[in-house]
């Protein structure tokens, strides 16, 4: 039985440690911002034992970024919980649109966005060629063996 509730202060190091695990840093780089856990809002996915599910978003004016989304047990769920909470979250503060960035390799993503009525809206050639500068853990070959090194944002309107 998997349980969702909304990140709190307490849950910093937590999340430092689990971007640190799955993203290999305590911060994340898109669009040339360094987004770090400090002052962004959340949700947790808990299996009873341990994280087995983060989401991480902000908002800017009427637009609610996500900045994160993260399972560690594809398939069962948990993504598509994730997002339908934030969603939610976005459309009680009459947010208008939601936004995020993936990059160019990561096709379960591109697949799992769009199937959720995400669309692409814009790509940022050679944007995670700079990231890389800022954040040198970046590997250069990314999932499915691509290159990895083009931004693409992805949209909802709500
Ligand atoms: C993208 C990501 C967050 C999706 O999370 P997830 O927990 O696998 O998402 P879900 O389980 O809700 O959905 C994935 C698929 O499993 C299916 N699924 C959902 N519940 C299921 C169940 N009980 N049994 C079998 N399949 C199920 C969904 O239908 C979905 O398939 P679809 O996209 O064809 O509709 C996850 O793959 C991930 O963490 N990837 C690595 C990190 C990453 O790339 N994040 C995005 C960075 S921009």
């Amino acid at each position: 039985m998997i349980e969702y509730r909304q990140l709190t202060d307490d849950d910093l190091p937590r999340l430092r440690k689990f971007w640190k695990e799955n993203w290999g840093d305590e911060f994340v780089v898109g669009h040339g911002v360094v987004y770090t856990p400090d002052g962004l809002d959340g949700f947790v996915a808990w299996d009873g034992n341990d994280w087995v599910g983060l989401v991480t978003y902000t908002f800017l004016g009427e637009d609610c970024e996500i900045v994160s989304i993260d399972s560690t047990l594809e398939g069962q769920g948990i993504g598509t919980k994730l997002m339908e909470a934030v969603v939610a979250e976005a459309r009680k503060k009459n947010c208008r649109r939601m936004f995020l960035v993936t990059t160019n390799d990561n096709l379960n993503a591109l697949s799992f966005y769009q199937k959720r009525g995400f669309e692409m809206v814009k790509v940022n050639r050679g944007a995670v060629n700079e990231s890389r500068k800022i954040k040198p853990s970046i590997p250069l070959i990314g999932m499915n063996n691509i290159p990895l090194r083009d931004e693409i944002e992805l949209e909802i309107n709500l």
